[in-house]
């Protein structure tokens, strides 16, 4: 009886190993070398706002992602960053399917996944893996780390059958700077460097090709920060990911990132490689943000001009006219009030090459330059 069991079992999961390597072989083939590995087009999440206790009604909606594009290349690191409420882990649980987008698509490869289900969901879903914020809250405190690293093998037994897993949970422990005798411990037994190190692992289990980390280092110490960004651009190298990196900490995002988007009230303001975002910003709100930002120098710090905003960001669910920032922006006109600015490079910078600095896409009628540097925040 038990032999027949197993067999039963090992025969489906050569199964289900065949039919992801033949989902992933038909991605490979739909999928030119050089396309971005993944593509948003004009997402949108909009929570609805109810009333009513026995006979809810819907009286609004929460925009918390209204809009947003970009694509992301294999092996590169696309930083966003924005106030708190614009709508950053709103984007990272669309783009890995932990919630349903209300508009808008999600292109894998070249293959649209924005409405999956089944199976085909599940494939997808082992390809583009989150790690969370929060080291302390993240991990279940009644599993041993074997249990809670192993996990994704339960859903997806074909990665690890059941007697090759504790080797694997092991190989994946060393692999991000572990004791792999640590196994049978509990996460309170861990520092918070060593829990975010176990949530890594978690991450990389099914050997994802794209990671959506949504604040990975905000909850710990500085020095535990580098040691973390550390392993991530190494474990990128290493296992030729690509990441989408989520912080509110501009000297952070600026370490690790290629290129880094500016998110403001469900969109993305302003977007491009890492020195034409953080050397040459063109749209008010990315100034002023990096204006806020401390520089090492003092000297340089002293004569450091910052944009103070007034107001507090509005509320998602009744978001200006026009352009989402002109409540607190310094420069807004009657155009601002009444035409939404669209994510492209400004039409002064019309003649600029790909390229330049300026040559690069922000959402503002009156985008200029303005100088603001930002030093990387993580040595090592
Ligand atoms: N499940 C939900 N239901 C209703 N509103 C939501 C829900 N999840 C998020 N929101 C709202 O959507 C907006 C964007 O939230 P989100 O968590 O994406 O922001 P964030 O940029 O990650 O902020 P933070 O920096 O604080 O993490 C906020 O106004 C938030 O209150
Ligand atoms: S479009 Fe107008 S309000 Fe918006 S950022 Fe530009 S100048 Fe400011
Ligand atoms: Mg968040």
């Amino acid at each position: 009886m038990h032999a027949d069991h197993s067999g039963r079992r090992e025969a489906r999961e050569e199964g289900q190993a065949a039919e992801h390597l033949m989902a992933r072989a038909h991605a490979e083939t739909s999928y030119a070398a050089g396309e971005p590995i993944l593509q948003v087009r004009d997402l949108v999440k909009h929570f609805p706002l109810t009333q009513g206790i026995v006979f809810k009604r819907q009286v609004g909606a929460v925009k918390a992602v209204d809009g947003v594009s970009f694509d992301l290349h294999r092996g590169e690191t696309l930083g966003l960053v924005g106030e708190s409420g614009c709508g950053k882990s709103t984007v990272a649980k669309l783009i890995t399917h932990l919630e349903e987008p209300t508009a808008g698509t999600l292109r894998y490869k070249g293959e649209d996944i924005t409405r999956l289900s089944g199976r085909a969901l599940k494939a997808v879903r082992r390809n583009i893996q989150m790690v969370f914020q929060d080291p302390y809250t993240s991990l279940n405190p009644r599993m041993t780390v074997g249990d809670i690293v192993g996990e994704p093998f339960d859903i997806h037994p074909d990665v690890a059958p059941k007697g090759d897993r504790r080797r694997r949970v092991q190989e994946l422990l060393d692999v991000v700077g572990l004791n792999p005798e640590y196994i049978n411990r509990y996460p309170h037994q861990f520092s918070g460097g060593q829990r975010q190190r176990i949530g890594i692992a978690r991450g990389l289990a099914l050997r994802p090709e794209i990671i959506v980390a949504d604040e990975p280092v905000s909850a710990l110490d500085v020095s535990v920060q580098a040691q973390v960004i550390n392993l991530m651009e190494r474990l990128q190298d290493e296992f030729e990911l690509s990441y989408v990196f989520i912080a509110h900490d501009l000297s952070v995002v600026r370490h690790i990132s290629d290129r880094v988007g500016v998110m403001y009230l469900g969109k993305i303001v302003e977007i491009g490689s890492e020195e034409q975002i953080y050397e040459h910003p063109t749209h008010p709100y990315t100034q002023a943000l990096l204006s806020a930002v401390p520089v090492p120098d003092p000297e340089a710090e002293q004569e450091r001009e910052r944009i103070v905003l007034e107001g507090d960001v509005p509320s998602p669910a009744n978001p200006p006219s026009g352009c989402h920032f002109r409540t607190r922006c310094w420069k807004a006109q009657h155009r601002c009030v009444v035409e939404e600015p669209l994510l492209a490079v400004p039409e002064n910078f019309a003649d600029s090459r790909p390229g330049e600095a300026v040559h690069h896409p922000s959402a503002c009628h009156f985008a200029a330059e303005r100088a603001a540097v930002v030093p990387p925040g993580v040595s090592g």
